[in-house]
């Protein structure tokens, strides 16, 4: 059932370039326009919406960190991410112009179908990105996109967030043509570079191995790490620090870099791991600098960096080299190697990666 691998979270690593692919199967007609029928809404609704709450929970909260970045830069609406368990207790604006995306692999959370439930009573359109066919999720929503992850098996999830990521950015693809932001064929190109993140995983995974299994050893003693990086970067370091703590139960936190010093970087003294997203962005400048302090101080920096960087070999310990890749983009390719050093970082500490303690893969409780 494992297919040859130890373990489940590393069979469902591997899958990962196939969940982009099928994820992106039809997805393109060939005149350039997006064809995700089961939204429901037409191009003139969609026109017309004019704020998105993201709405989720642990790791799907995350992935709508990364599709706030796309939906307010490619569609220009303004958008909310929040956990549906503070959603769904406060007192949200939703008017009939409000597009609620709840997204959960299980389709079952009980606090993501709560806020679902609420926001369709204030009015709002909601659309689910669920992994399982028929769900509550799926049900529920007035229109849904299905991940292509199959079942997931381990409970730390792995390909269920990249196929959340994808669809999300078919998603803020498909408002942007329909808000007239990005031309046909601005689209087409996205299209096909999101696409080629499948080859671009598929590198990673056949090539950094022995960089993260030392990057692993440098920090598997450590009581505490630091996951830091700036904009698409923050949201890949909080997933980052999910994904260790949860199954390594090393104790991981993840911040905007530019937030060190008002108060993080008190924590750094030598040997102090700090895990850095590092590859080229708009904001890679920054993130050296910060890494430079944390340097300074002593830390272990093991960074992201994208292929070919040789200043960051500078300043960090441990690199783990990533494929260039549009900083739309980056949190599909970047997130891969940290799920892998979550894993490498469990199995140094004896721990069941397929199943941690105290966890459950669905959440139909509060
Ligand atoms: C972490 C993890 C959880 C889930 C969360 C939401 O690896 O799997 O944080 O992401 O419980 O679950 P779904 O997506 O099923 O709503």
């Amino acid at each position: 059932e494992k297919g040859g691998y130890p373990d489940f979270m590393l069979k469902e690593i591997c899958e990962q370039p196939r969940v982009v692919r099928d994820t992106l199967v039809g997805r393109l007609a060939p005149t350039g326009e997006l064809d995700i029928d089961e939204l429901g809404l037409s191009f003139e609704e969609l026109n017309l919406i004019d704020r998105v709450y993201v709405i989720a929970c642990g790791t799907s909260y995350h992935a709508g960190l990364i599709a706030k970045n796309l939906i307010e830069g490619w569609a220009r609406i303004p958008c909310e991410v929040e956990a549906a368990s503070e959603f769904r207790y406060r007192n949200p604006i939703i008017t009939p112009t409000t597009l609620v995306v709840a997204v959960s692999q299980s389709g079952e959370t009980a606090d993501t179908l709560a806020a679902i439930r609420d926001a369709r009573i204030k009015g709002g359109k909601v659309f689910g990105i669920t992994n399982v066919v028929g769900s509550p999720v799926a049900r529920e929503s007035d229109g849904v996109i299905y991940t292509k992850a199959n079942k997931e098996i381990a409970v730390a999830s792995t390909k269920s967030f990249i196929g959340q990521i994808v669809s999300l950015s078919l998603l803020s693809l498909l408002l942007a043509q329909a808000k007239g932001k990005l031309k046909t064929g601005q689209v087409k190109m996205l299209f096909h570079e999101l696409g080629d993140t499948a080859a671009q995983i598929q590198h990673i995974l056949d090539t950094q191995g022995p960089a993260i299994h030392e990057a692993a050893l440098a920090c598997k003693d450590a009581a505490s790490a630091l996951f830091v990086g700036r904009g698409m970067g923050t949201a890949i370091s909080y997933e980052g620090a999910l994904k260790l703590k949860e199954v390594s139960y090393l104790h991981a936190e993840a911040y905007a870099a530019g937030e060190m010093k008002h108060g993080p970087i008190a924590l750094i003294d030598p040997g102090f791991p700090v895990i850095a997203v590092a590859t080229k962005s708009p904001t890679y400048d920054k993130v050296v600098s910060n890494l430079k302090e944390c340097e300074a101080r002593g830390a272990t920096i093991i960074a992201l960096a994208t292929e070919g960087d040789e200043d960051i070999a500078k300043i960090a310990g441990h690199i783990i080299s990533i494929p260039p890749v549009r900083d739309c983009f980056s949190a599909i390719t970047a997130s891969v190697p940290l799920q892998l050093l979550a894993r490498e970082v469990a199995l140094m500490r004896g721990c069941n990666v397929d199943q941690p303690r105290n966890l459950a893969k669905s959440v139909t409780v509060e």
